[in-house]
């Protein structure tokens, strides 16, 4: 089974791309942000523990995470491959995932989505999402055809309430304390492609390498 790993700070595009790479490929797309939001929004025990650091832009602990990820493992039966969008986030999630990887024989591939901070800033303050079926735009980028109206499922977008200027700020500090250290981690094992680029330019490079990595054309 393979294994796609999108690392990248908030607004890289980790969640656009996921969604057309599982597309293409058939993958099951995994994001750690989108499980959470989901508990969040039915009020589950995870989701009430979740909340309170996901709108100050903090991580939700570990060992909250780890739970929610062996039980998504446990159920993944019959695929080809899936994408991790949003995890890890620190280097004690990369050690844990590296185990599971491991004891299932998994291929990693690990993409990094590089961006700079001005890009991030606007896309994060133009970003909308379908509140029936996630789907992502941007106001200015990836305009829905009706005003605030999905194109695919006619569900009403929103804006994230961790994509206020304020919290936004919070979220890079905590990638950079957090989360960039896992370049140094992965070191060799990373792909690094330039992620300012329009979404189709940077989705033919993540297929490039995936396709490159897998035999799969
Ligand atoms: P999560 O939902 O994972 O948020 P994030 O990592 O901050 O990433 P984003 O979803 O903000 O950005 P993205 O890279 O997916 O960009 P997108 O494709 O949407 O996490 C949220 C919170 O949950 C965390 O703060 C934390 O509290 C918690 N959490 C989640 N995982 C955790 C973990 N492992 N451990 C602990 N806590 C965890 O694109 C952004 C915008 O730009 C969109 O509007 C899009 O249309 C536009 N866009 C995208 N690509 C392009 C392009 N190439 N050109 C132009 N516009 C583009």
């Amino acid at each position: 089974m393979i294994c796609v790993i999108l690392l990248g700070p908030p607004g890289a595009g980790k969640g656009t791309q996921a969604k057309s790479l599982s597309e293409r490929f058939n993958f099951l797309h995994i994001s750690t942000g989108d499980l959470l939001r989901e508990n969040v929004k039915k009020n589950t025990p995870l989701g009430t523990k979740a909340k309170e650091f996901m709108e100050k832009g903090e991580l939700v602990p570990d060992e909250l995470l780890e739970n929610m990820i062996l039980e998504k493992f446990n159920s993944l039966k019959e695929i080809k491959g899936f994408i991790l969008d949003g995890y890890p986030r620190n280097i004690n999630q990369a050690e844990f995932l590296d185990r599971i990887l491991n004891e299932n024989n998994c291929k990693e591939i690990i993409i990094y989505l590089q961006s700079s901070e001005k890009v991030i800033v606007e896309r994060l303050s133009g970003r909308r999402i379908c509140s029936n079926c996630q789907t992502i735009y941007h106001l200015k980028n990836m305009p829905p055809k009706r005003d605030l109206i999905c194109d695919l499922c006619g569900g009403t977008l929103y804006q994230r309430p961790d994509d206020q200027e304020e919290t936004v700020k919070k979220r890079l500090y905590v990638y950079l304390q957090e989360t960039s250290p896992l370049i140094k981690y992965y070191q060799n094992r990373l792909n690094y492609i330039f992620a300012d680029d329009e979404a189709d330019i940077v989705f033919g490079k993540i297929v490039e390498v995936i396709e490159n990595e897998s035999n799969l054309k």
